[in-house]
């Protein structure tokens, strides 16, 4: 083939071009053999003041700009933190209707946090991390890691319950298993978000101590030990400054005392000062002008407080350029953690693998709570009324933004006619509830009275009843946006539940929900089981628990009272909750669920770690390898355990300490560790924890500092807070200052 001279001068003109390229040094921000820092401030360092504001505030509903001209690209976030949630419009709150992003829906993070099993954790922010990859987000909004304080707010099933030290053990093999996928994940909602009512308005009044032993630790351990590369501010407000850009918190106490250094995240729309933003840590500003759920503004973004308001006020000179360039630093630090990281993994979508782990979760968050003459497992070969709209209502959707597009999702009906036979099942609906909406209740379609009547003559049919009800994702049940109206279960179920065991009392009740709820007909049910939201195998983990071919393990994360009134958060008047003149005041400090049930002697109807199941475990042999302490050393714990029962199942072995005689006022007993360990029948092996001392300090708001007290302590082996199975004391020879 013969080449024109027109060509060859061409190609040798690309020749040399390609040549001189190549010869021309990668610059260091573009150059994966350079540190992240370098790159961050070589980067930092060629990026003008318009392309720094751009790079800190939101260009669409769940993204930023990046920095086009340098080849930095958008970061892209999504909704958690049980999966990754269905695209949306670019500027509207309006579902995309793609055809591609459907999800593994995982369980709640109730139900993960009622496994009690960190292993499960990583397994599971494994899943929403490989297919947020897939789906090229780089952050995942989630995990939600608050303390449950009310059995009313409406989040309760996106966070992990009441106990700071389960929360925190959960949240770090989530945060770093989701975080090995090369996405971020955005720990929230920082802080003190216990309530949804008047979220957007509400100023929290805590006192320091119940602030540092209840409401931070999880946000510490996902921040020192997990090492979160992102966390997102709260709506509220704290000592009258919002959250999301509140010097005390984000600059004194998450960045400074801890560390932090990655991006800190508006909630979508909880951004409210320009200079507030600028000053008090606030990195990138999302959803300004929206509720977060339903409105927005539609293309606002010059108008973002940390757009052209913070220009102006950098161009004027109020504010220095150096602030601005420390918020493009954590976000470019966040970016060569993700998207700039060329050796990130590549992600991966319903697999086998998410999908053993969505179903594993579910089978050990599962919680049985009475079990009389051992009416559960179910026994085959007998006809079953299952009635309850939770047996067949979707509930991976609503909920608010935790709401997903399921490739699967298994309804119990389905899971339990697959595992009994279809012939073997009867159904009725029993009573029924709207369609999801965030800011009403959408009228059932169907008649409640005819509903009753066909569900109570379908349990006449039936050998035994399985009730399916509980709470759902409505509006003023588990959802986002505002409270529950009550503690009492909706749509008339208290009354159907009753009727029902009247005219077969052979039932068993299954409550679906990510709160507590009273539970007036418990004794009613021979066996009342706590299950949450599921997600996608949900169906097919509640049949091999109800039939015995698993045995449950979960334990509850928060406690049951028998009233809403027994609950510290209720115990003081409305200015405790829901608050007045949007003040709410945490009067009851740190005796929050079973710390408060404990210490005040006010029974719950089941308690905090609390999870029966099909065998029985003896406890025996509790002792610590030492009987006295230096403040430096760890204490390690040892209980002997052995299943007595006839078939294998796992426990969760609690330890709680207790002071004997504190210097200030601390709860009756405390979660210092957990172990959960399977046992064949028969099986006997020792659980053993190791406690560092310093675990044993609470916070002195006087000083300002942990302490642990030269003091006599007791450990304490449960199989929940109230089911103590041994004792050990020790002493502590001195009072010290603990590191923490
Ligand atoms: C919502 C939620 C937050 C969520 C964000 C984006 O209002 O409070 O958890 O990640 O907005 O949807």
């Amino acid at each position: 083939m013969t080449l024109n001279r027109q060509t060859i001068i061409t190609l040798a003109l690309a020749a040399v071009a390609t040549a001189a390229h190549a010869a021309q040094p990668t610059p260091p921000y573009l150059d994966d053999t350079k540190t992240i820092e370098e790159r961050v401030e070589d980067a930092l360092g060629r990026m003008t003041l318009d392309e720094k504001i751009a790079m800190i505030h939101a260009q669409s509903k769940f993204s930023t700009p990046g920095c086009p001209r340098l080849g930095i690209p958008e970061i892209w976030m999504s909704d958690g933190p049980h999966g990754v949630r269905m695209e949306f419009t670019w500027d509207e709150w309006t579902h995309a209707g793609w055809t591609n992003d459907s999800c593994t829906a995982m369980p709640a993070l109730t139900c993960l946090a009622a496994t009690f099993n960190p292993e499960l954790a990583g397994r599971y922010g494994n899943v929403v991390g490989e297919e947020a990859r897939f789906r090229n987000k780089d952050i995942i909004l989630g995990p939600g890691v608050n303390i449950y304080r009310t059995p009313l707010s409406g989040r309760n099933f996106e966070y992990m319950g009441e106990d700071p030290l389960l929360a925190s053990r959960m949240v770090v093999p989530y945060i770093k298993s989701l975080q090995s996928n090369g996405v971020a994940a955005c720990m929230k909602h920082f802080a003190l978000n216990n309530q949804e009512h008047d979220r957007d308005n509400v100023n929290v009044t805590v006192d320091e101590r119940a602030l540092n032993e209840l409401y931070l630790p999880a946000f510490r351990a996902g921040v020192i030990d997990g090492g979160v590369w992102s966390v997102m501010g709260s709506y509220n407000k704290y000592k009258g400054t919002y959250c999301t850009h509140n010097d005390t918190l984000v600059n004194q106490i998450l960045k400074k005392e801890w560390g932090f250094d990655g991006a800190f995240i508006t909630d979508w729309g909880s951004a409210h000062d320009t200079r507030e933003a600028a000053l008090n840590g606030l990195d990138i500003e999302m959803g300004s002008w929206t509720n977060g759920l339903t409105w927005g503004k539609s293309n606002a973004y010059n108008e973002y407080y940390m757009a052209e308001p913070l220009k102006a006020l950098v161009r004027s000179g109020e504010i220095s350029e150096e602030a601005v360039n420390e918020k493009v630093r954590r976000v470019l630090r966040l970016c060569y953690r993700t998207n700039m990281n060329r050796h990130r993994p590549w992600g991966s979508m319903h697999t086998t693998e998410h999908t053993a782990a969505a179903l594993e979760v579910a089978r050990e968050g599962i919680v049985l709570l009475k079990n009389d003459k051992s009416f559960l497992p179910l026994r085959t070969g007998r006809k079953l009324a299952v009635i309850g709209e939770n047996a067949v209502k979707c509930l991976t959707i609503g909920g608010g933004s935790s709401e997903l597009k399921p490739k699967v999702e298994i309804s119990p009906l389905e899971g339990l006619r697959k595992r009994f036979g279809e012939e073997n099942i009867l159904f009725s609906l029993g009573y029924a509830s709207g369609e999801p909406n965030y800011s009403n209740e959408l009228p059932s379609p169907y008649d409640a009275d005819s509903l009753m009547t066909a569900a109570i003559e379908t349990a006449k049919l039936a050998d035994a009843v399985v009730f399916i009800g509980g709470l759902n994702k409505n509006y003023r049940q588990d959802c986002e946006g505002e409270d529950r109206a009550t503690y009492s279960l909706p749509f008339g179920q208290g009354e159907l539940i009753a009727r029902l065991s009247e005219v077969n009392p052979n039932i068993a009740v299954v409550i679906v929900s990510g709160n507590a709820v009273a539970m007036p007909w418990a004794e009613k049910a021979h066996a009342i089981v706590q299950s949450w939201y599921l997600g996608s195998m949900g169906g097919e983990a509640l049949a091999d628990i109800l039939s015995g071919d698993i045995n449950p393990s979960g334990k509850l994360p928060f406690s049951i009272p028998f009233r809403l009134e027994d609950c510290a958060a209720h115990s003081f008047g409305e200015t405790a909750y829901p608050g007045v003149n949007g003040n709410v005041n945490y009067e009851e400090g740190l005796l929050v669920g079973y710390r408060w049930h404990d210490t005040r002697g006010i029974k719950a109807r089941y308690p905090f770690g609390h999870g029966l199941s099909y065998t029985t475990f003896a406890y025996s042999d509790l002792r610590t390898d030492r009987r006295q302490y230096a403040p430096t050393d760890t204490i390690t714990v040892t209980v002997r355990l052995r299943n007595s029962g006839k078939a294998a199942g796992a426990e969760t072995v609690q330890f709680y300490a207790a002071q004997k005689n504190p210097r200030l006022p601390r709860p009756a007993k405390e979660l210092k560790a957990f172990s959960k360990i399977r046992l064949e029948p028969g099986e006997s092996r020792d659980v053993e924890v190791r406690i560092p001392v310093a675990n044993l300090a609470y916070y002195n708001d006087t000083l300002r500092r942990w302490v642990v007290d030269a003091d006599e302590f007791a450990i304490h082996a449960g199989s929940s807070s109230t089911d103590l199975r041994g004792k050990a004391s020790f002493k502590i020879s001195e009072s010290s200052l603990a590191a923490r």
